[in-house]
């Protein structure tokens, strides 16, 4: 059996598969519209989500399974103390396959460690969310037709954010890759990231004005500052505007840099960029689904039964 809690869990060439496999899907979802009939998927989110959940939701229904779950953790027993452990040995009765969102860094972890089922890290704390990542590395893929040879700014908060912290560990795994890394001095990326990427010798720079480096661009990875991460509300109202997103900054950019974002969106891009065909925020949000799909499919190894 078979859990996902970063995305190195999978080689490069495993990632290959997976992708050719959610790409398949999107030509051709009639094929897979049965293959889960009489699986359950159980989506255990503690923290709230709306593409996350729902698109492991959809994921499920578009494979022809269904769904039960929980999107809080006040409607579960964890309100009145129930364990992660305790709790996923229960749901292993209940499902074939448990997508979790935690706040706690590593409580997925913990209950892959009790379940009797595969779990899948849908995001803990300013950890890792290795799904999310493996939407990014198909959109990018799919758009750009390649995984590697460009330069990547990751704009924003870049310490606290889950999704930046997984998708660079998931780049370095490419050829030419070049990083630049976009916050202000509060929330640059981790040291451990810096001195990861130095002793692989992969380039990368940090800097604070968007505007200096959009011309250098071939994708800019925006995210949100995320008011549920500060212990400060004052920091957090000081720091959520830093960056916005707006036509004058993309007239800066390459005509066919990529604007990516995980979403949600606060403020960071102005809707008045929606409209901008560089913009693939929500067409990445569309793999979600598939690459999503691709995933139920691997872990219950529902392609080992057809061979
Ligand atoms: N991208 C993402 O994780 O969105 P949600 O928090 O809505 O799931």
């Amino acid at each position: 059996m078979r859990h996902l809690m970063n995305p190195l869990d999978f080689s490069v060439e495993e990632l290959d598969s997976l992708f050719d496999l959610a790409e398949d899907m999107m030509k051709d979802p009639a094929k897979y519209a049965d293959v889960c009939h009489g699986k359950k998927l159980a989506t255990c989110f503690y923290e709230p989500s709306t593409r996350t959940r729902l698109s492991f939701e959809a994921a499920m229904m578009n494979l022809g399974g269904n769904v039960l779950g929980f999107s809080s953790a006040d409607s579960s027993s964890a309100a009145k103390g129930e364990s992660v452990s305790d709790t996923i040995r229960v749901i292993s009765c209940y499902a074939d396959i448990c997508a979790m969102r935690h706040p706690k860094e590593g409580a997925p972890m913990v209950a892959a460690g009790k379940s009797l089922i595969p779990v899948i890290n849908a995001g803990d704390g300013g950890h890792q969310h290795p799904t999310q990542t493996l939407t990014d590395l198909l959109t990018i893929r799919s758009l750009k037709g390649r995984l590697g040879s460009f330069t990547i700014g990751l704009c924003g908060d870049l310490k606290f954010g889950r999704t930046v912290h997984s998708l660079i560990e998931a780049l370095c795994r490419y050829k030419d890759i070049n990083f630049i890394f976009i916050s202000p001095e509060e929330l640059r990326v981790p040291d451990y990231v810096t001195e990861m990427l130095k002793s692989r010798n992969i380039s990368f720079k940090e800097v604070i004005s968007l505007e200096e480096v959009m011309p250098e661009l071939d994708l800019l990875y925006m995210t949100r500052v995320q008011r549920e991460r500060f212990f400060n509300e004052e920091d957090y109202i000081r720091l959520k505007d830093f960056y916005i997103l707006t036509k004058e900054k993309m007239e800066l950019a390459k005509e066919d840099m990529l604007v990516l974002h995980p979403l949600p969106r606060v403020n960071e891009i102005s809707v008045e960029i929606d409209s901008d065909p560089r913009a693939a925020y929500f067409k990445q949000a569309n793999y979600g689904v598939y690459v999503r799909m691709a995933l139920i499919y691997t872990l219950l190894e529902l392609g080992k039964k057809e061979a």
